[in-house]
């Protein structure tokens, strides 16, 4: 894929495609803001270049409203404040106010336009919206990578519009690591799927048994599996029609030797509450009236130990209700197993990368995705549309 380094964008208007879709606190702060500085070093590069830096995100899901707690204000304050430089605020993301502002920009300035979602052309891949934005760069730039599953205006039809079309440092790495972890990965790889549900990872988890060598599986995702194998799970969250499923996935694992591993113990108790009993069981001892909120220590050891000779391991999804510190023992646990490992690791999903950061092992991940659904959409096989855009943009030249 070609990048940013590839085009020549010295002096020139650069259409950025970010995702700042950032979590902000009851007083509008940024609260998270590790998608901003994932995208810093690309920014950093295009000021190096003297380009003049335009940049399009959105935030939350207005649905084509202007919703005023979704502006995008809080985080060109907080951006100006990582890179200790002003970030103007565009009052909308195309019309004549933007226009202007864009004209009157000198190299090295930066200007971040309005959310895109106020418009509902943009999640409606409205190509004339897609040619307004285009109007204001010469050069686009999709640095997108966790909002790159989508097939938005700002991310797929202004490729079209656009005479120069390149990746961003960030998507580039992110689509890098992704490609050394499951495409050409250092083996044994092994992979450790968690969550609530297996709907949720079924494509996810059909892909993987063409690439892994071992499977780790936790979560509330676990328990259908448990169930699948005759186990009483007792009142455990499952899903009673995705059992036969379960049984297939199991069945090919079999078949193609990939060690497939559900836990031998749980934490259970009455329901997911910081104020519940937690109790250890091994698995068919799950009382009746209890359900599973995390893995067990004995998995722990267990998942520890065939993990010990992988050279790559993917991990998403958290293995218990780790957002409460009785049922947060198995998620952590495995963050430091990764943390340990010597691996290459590929951490991704939200919930994933916070048990990751609660852990205060980030440091020692090879590489933690910062998309949430995008990254899931790569573990299904999928292509994301964003990069597709960009491969054919790059081959119409
Ligand atoms: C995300 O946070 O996963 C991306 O910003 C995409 O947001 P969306 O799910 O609202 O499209």
């Amino acid at each position: 894929m070609k990048t940013i380094k590839d085009v020549d964008i010295n002096g020139k208007r650069v259409f950025f495609r970010v995702d700042f879709n950032v979590p902000l606190d009851e007083n509008r702060q940024v609260s998270d803001d590790s998608r901003l500085t994932a995208v810093l070093p690309t920014l950093a590069y295009a000021l190096e270049q003297k380009a003049m830096v335009i940049l399009s995100s959105h935030l939350g899901r207005p649905e084509g409203k202007v919703v005023p707690e979704m502006s995008l204000a809080p985080v060109a304050v907080h951006l100006g404040r990582l890179m200790n430089t002003d970030v103007k605020m565009a009052p909308d993301c195309i019309g004549p106010a933007v226009k202007s502002l864009v004209a009157g920009m000198k190299p090295g300035d930066l200007l971040l336009l309005e959310n895109l979602r106020f418009h509902p052309q943009e999640q409606n891949k409205d190509d004339a919206f897609a040619a307004a934005l285009a109007e204001l760069g010469d050069v686009y730039i999709n640095d997108a990578f966790a909002v790159s599953h989508r097939p938005d205006a700002s991310v797929v039809a202004i490729t079209r519009h656009v005479p120069v079309c390149a990746a961003g440092f960030l998507l580039a790495k992110e689509i890098e690591y992704f490609d050394k972890a499951m495409s050409h990965p250092k083996r044994p790889l092994a992979a450790v799927v968690g969550g609530a549900k297996v709907s949720g990872k079924l494509g996810a988890l059909e892909n993987m048994l063409a690439h892994v060598d071992k499977l780790l599986i936790g979560g509330a995702m676990a328990n259908t599996f448990l169930k699948s194998r005759g186990v009483s799970v007792g009142k455990s969250k499952i899903e009673e029609d995705l059992i036969p499923v379960a049984e297939t996935v199991m069945k090919k694992a079999r078949e193609k030797g990939i060690e497939f591993l559900l836990p031998v113990d749980v934490v259970v108790a009455d329901r997911p509450a910081p104020d519940a009993e937690p109790k250890i069981v091994s698995i068919g001892e799950i009382p009746a009236d209890k359900m599973a909120l995390d893995i067990g220590p004995e998995t722990s050891k267990l998942y520890r130990k065939a993990l010990g000779d992988a050279a790559t391991i993917i991990w998403n999804g958290p293995l218990g209700v780790f957002e409460i510190d009785a049922f947060s023992r198995g998620t952590l646990e495995m963050a430091k197993c990764l943390a340990d490992s010597g691996a290459l690791t590929i951490v991704g999903g939200g919930d994933t990368d916070a048990a990751i950061h609660k852990a205060g092992i980030a440091d020692k991940i090879s590489y933690i995705s910062t998309g949430g659904g995008a990254f899931m959409e790569l573990l299904e096989g999928k292509t994301l549309p964003g990069v597709a855009a960009l491969e054919k943009a790059e081959s119409r030249r």
